[in-house]
C-alpha cells in the first residue's frame, strides 16, 4: 500500500504556464512587444525533434514568439556559431536554445558559450553558472528550477531542511545545490562513488535523485515522510515487450515510506519546458530593464 501524496507534474507545469502566459499578455499591453525564444536543432535526432516540437508549440501556447532553426547534420561549427551570433544581435530573439546532443563534429562547450549570457535560457553558460552562485540575478537551468518548484508545491518553505541531492552533473546536480542553498536547505550532493549512500540518502528530508541509473535510490533508503523528486528518465527494455521509462527511484518501493513523490513519467519531465518558457519571460524583462516577474 503506498502513502505518499504523488506530486502531479503535468499539473504544476500547467500552472507554471498559464501563470506566464498572463505576465506574458501584461509585457505585450504595457510596452508593446512579445518575447521571442530561438531554438536551434541540427540534425534529425528523433528525441531531439520531439523536444523541439513540444518547445515550439508550448511557447505559441503562453503567447510567445517561437523561432526554430533547423539545420542538416552535416552543418559546420562555423555555420552555426555564426547563427548564433546573429541571434544574439538579434533584438527579437530574447532567449536562444541550442538543443543537445550536437553532432560529433562541433565542439559543444564552444557552441553553448557563443550564446549571449543575457540569451542563454538553458542557464549552461560559465557567466550564469557563476551569477547562480555568488547570488546575481541569472538565468538558472531548467530542470533543477522546476524540481524546486515542484518541492515547493508539497512545502511552501524548505528552510532548514536537510536536502540530499544524488548526482553532481552540470545541468542538473550542481545548480539544483545552488538553488537549494538558495531555499536554505542544508544540501549535500552525493554521487555514484559517495561511500554508504544508503545512509547518506536515510538522512534526506528532501531527495534529489538526478544519476541517470534505473531504480538506483531504493525503497529502505527513504527517510518516512521525506519529499522525493525523481530527475531520472531511463528507457528499461522489457524483453518482449514496449521499453518502459524508468525513474532513478525505485517508485513503488520509496512510495510506501515517502510523503511525497514525483513519478516518471508526469512528474518532473513537463517542468523543464515550462522553466524554459519562464526563464524566456525572465530574460526578456532583463534585458529591456523591466521588473522580473517570471
Ligand atoms: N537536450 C535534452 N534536454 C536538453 C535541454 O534541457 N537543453 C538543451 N539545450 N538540450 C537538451
Amino acid at each position: 500500500m503506498s502513502s505518499a501524496r504523488v506530486i502531479d507534474g503535468k499539473a504544476v507545469a500547467a500552472q507554471v504556464r498559464a501563470d506566464i502566459a498572463k505576465k506574458v499578455e501584461a509585457l505585450k499591453s504595457a510596452h508593446g512587444f512579445t518575447p521571442g525564444l530561438a531554438v536551434v536543432l541540427v540534425g534529425e535526432d528523433p528525441a531531439s525533434q520531439v523536444y523541439v516540437r513540444n518547445k515550439g508549440q508550448q511557447t505559441k501556447e503562453v503567447g510567445m514568439n517561437s523561432i526554430e532553426h533547423k539545420l542538416p547534420a552535416e552543418t559546420s561549427e562555423a555555420d552555426l556559431l555564426a547563427l548564433v551570433e546573429n541571434l544574439n544581435n538579434d533584438d527579437s530573439i530574447n532567449g536562444i536554445l541550442v538543443q543537445l546532443p550536437l553532432p560529433k563534429h562541433i565542439n559543444s562547450e564552444k557552441v553553448l558559450n557563443t550564446i549571449n549570457p543575457d540569451k542563454d535560457v538553458d542557464g549552461f553558460h560559465p557567466t550564469n553558472v557563476g551569477r547562480l552562485w555568488v547570488g546575481e540575478p541569472a538565468l538558472a537551468p531548467c530542470t533543477p528550477t522546476g524540481s524546486v518548484i515542484l518541492a515547493k508545491s508539497v512545502q511552501e518553505n524548505l528552510t532548514g531542511m536537510n536536502a540530499v541531492i544524488i548526482g553532481r552533473s552540470n545541468i542538473v546536480g550542481k545548480p539544483m545545490a545552488a538553488l537549494l542553498l538558495r531555499e536554505n536547505c542544508t544540501v549535500t550532493v552525493a554521487h555514484s562513488r559517495t561511500k554508504d549512500i544508503a545512509s547518506v540518502v536515510k538522512g534526506a528530508d528532501l531527495v534529489i535523485a538526478a544519476v541517470g541509473i534505473a531504480e538506483f535510490v531504493k525503497g529502505d533508503w527513504i527517510k518516512p515522510g521525506a519529499i522525493v523528486i525523481d530527475v531520472g528518465i531511463n528507457r528499461v527494455e522489457v524483453p518482449g515487450g514496449k521499453a518502459k521509462l524508468k525513474g532513478d527511484v525505485d517508485y513503488a518501493a520509496a512510495a510506501e515510506v515517502a510523503g511525497a513523490i514525483t513519478p516518471v513519467p508526469g512528474g518532473v519531465g513537463p517542468m523543464t519546458i515550462a522553466c524554459l518558457l519562464k526563464n524566456t519571460l525572465q530574460a526578456a524583462q532583463m534585458q529591456r530593464g523591466l521588473e522580473i516577474t517570471a
